[in-house]
């Protein structure tokens, strides 16, 4: 089956191509009476697009939104929202001496060998242009998980070999303040300097961005092929240029001991918690109310000036030089699509665990469960 579709409670539907005339999103499923306007969107798309530092590419895009359905006098309907970004800065000939060239590390290939025709204008469908869809639904389903208390963050926290140090409770603030997006300042100049380096070289550069979802309720979830690390893994991965997912200690799990790894229960306040976070806020799939922690590595960008060796579409060697205007490291762009990525996913969740009844514990006091949540659907609305 087609999969342009993800979610079930909060199901959204991205379509348009990065030369075509427009990309987009419909969701379905958004509850009605949430106040939404093209302003609750926009910031968020501004941080997705090109052209806003020195370490991104220079392609202008101004990427405004257009509400076309599901919102009257300013607040959602319950119907199918469209959401709608016309684009603008196409340079189709950018594209045309490669268009019978398989890019390495591009989907052309696949592309061809499984549909027999292609868009070959600067990636098509597999083009990270499409994410704007999911970036504009993810602003939607931020403000249905705010009136929660659940809120999403990521940040760059590795380029190259430069890692972040470990940092507690990363504000918007610090990810904002520098054009690598990574909060830890001495950091974020080493990996500028890098990115820069790798430019000039006419090359490009592998990263790492970790999420962070806080106040998220323990309970969200569904067993058994629906566990919430399943979902975020796979909405993770299905962006561009992701190659690995982790969560909590991650692949660190292999060199530990159980006596190392499991974290111990304590109370903190009225509810239940854990004094260390190494299972990353999952347990069986389900959050267990410590923030959720994961991390993507994402590779170096495909798409470098430097020239590279392939084969054409009737199988003659070639070589490739990309001339189209390219990040060299994706990191900074991908902070705001892969924050979209985790709300969406929350917001799902969290509608399917409403559409249930949410019938858990939300307090242990002295060992014995005193008292159930069992908040209804849409009670906040
Ligand atoms: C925000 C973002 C921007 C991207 N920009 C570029 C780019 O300018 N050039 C490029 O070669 N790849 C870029 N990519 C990655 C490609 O879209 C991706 O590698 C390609 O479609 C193949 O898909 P895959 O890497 O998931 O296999 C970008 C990815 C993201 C997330």
């Amino acid at each position: 089956m087609p999969g342009n579709t993800f979610g079930h409670t909060f199901r959204v539907t991205t379509f348009g191509e990065s030369h075509g005339p427009a990309v987009g999103v419909v969701i379905d499923g958004c509850p009605p009476h949430l106040a939404l306007s093209e302003a609750d969107i926009q910031p968020e798309l501004d941080r997705r697009r090109p052209g806003q530092s020195n370490v991104t590419t220079a392609r202008q895009e101004t990427d405004r939104v257009e509400i076309l359905s599901g919102v009257f006098e300013g607040y959602t309907t319950g119907t199918p929202i469209c959401l709608l970004v016309r684009n603008e800065d196409v340079r189709s000939r950018d594209y045309s001496d490669i268009k019978d060239l398989f890019r390495p590390g591009h989907a052309d290939y696949t592309y061809l060998a499984k549909y027999g025709r292609r868009d070959y204008r600067g990636g098509g469908r597999a083009s990270a242009r499409e994410t704007v869809g999911r970036v504009a639904a993810g602003a939607v389903a931020r403000k249905l998980l705010a009136r929660e208390g659940i809120s999403v963050i990521a940040y760059t926290c590795q380029v190259g070999d430069i890692v972040m140090a470990p940092m507690e409770g990363v504000t918007f603030e610090q990810v904002e303040s520098n054009p690598v997006r990574c909060p830890d300042k001495a950091a974020a100049a080493r990996m500028e300097e890098l990115i820069l380096k790798v430019r000039s070289e006419q090359d490009s550069i592998g990263s790492a961005v970790e999420l962070v979802a806080r106040g998220v309720p323990a309970g969200l979830g569904e067993p058994v092929f629906d566990k919430l690390k399943a979902d975020l893994a796979k909405a993770l991965m299905s962006l561009p240029a992701v190659v690995g997912f982790e969560y909590g200690s991650g692949f660190r799990a292999v060199t530990m001991r159980g006596t190392e790894h499991n974290d111990a229960f304590v109370m903190k306040g009225d509810r239940v918690g854990t004094r260390t976070n190494r299972h990353g806020g999952m347990l069986g799939g389900i959050s267990s109310g410590e923030p959720l922690v994961m991390r993507v590595a994402i590779k170096p960008t495909s798409s470098i000036p430097k020239p590279q060796e392939t084969i054409d579409v009737y199988g003659r060697p070639q070589t490739i030089r990309t001339t189209g205007r390219h990040d060299p490291c994706l990191a900074p762009r991908f902070v705001p699509i892969g924050e979209a990525m985790l709300a969406l996913v929350l917001a799902d969740h969290l509608l399917r665990w409403n559409a249930i009844g949410r019938a858990g514990v939300e307090r242990v006091v002295h060992g014995s469960i005193v008292k159930a949540q069992g908040k209804g659907c849409g009670s906040q609305v």
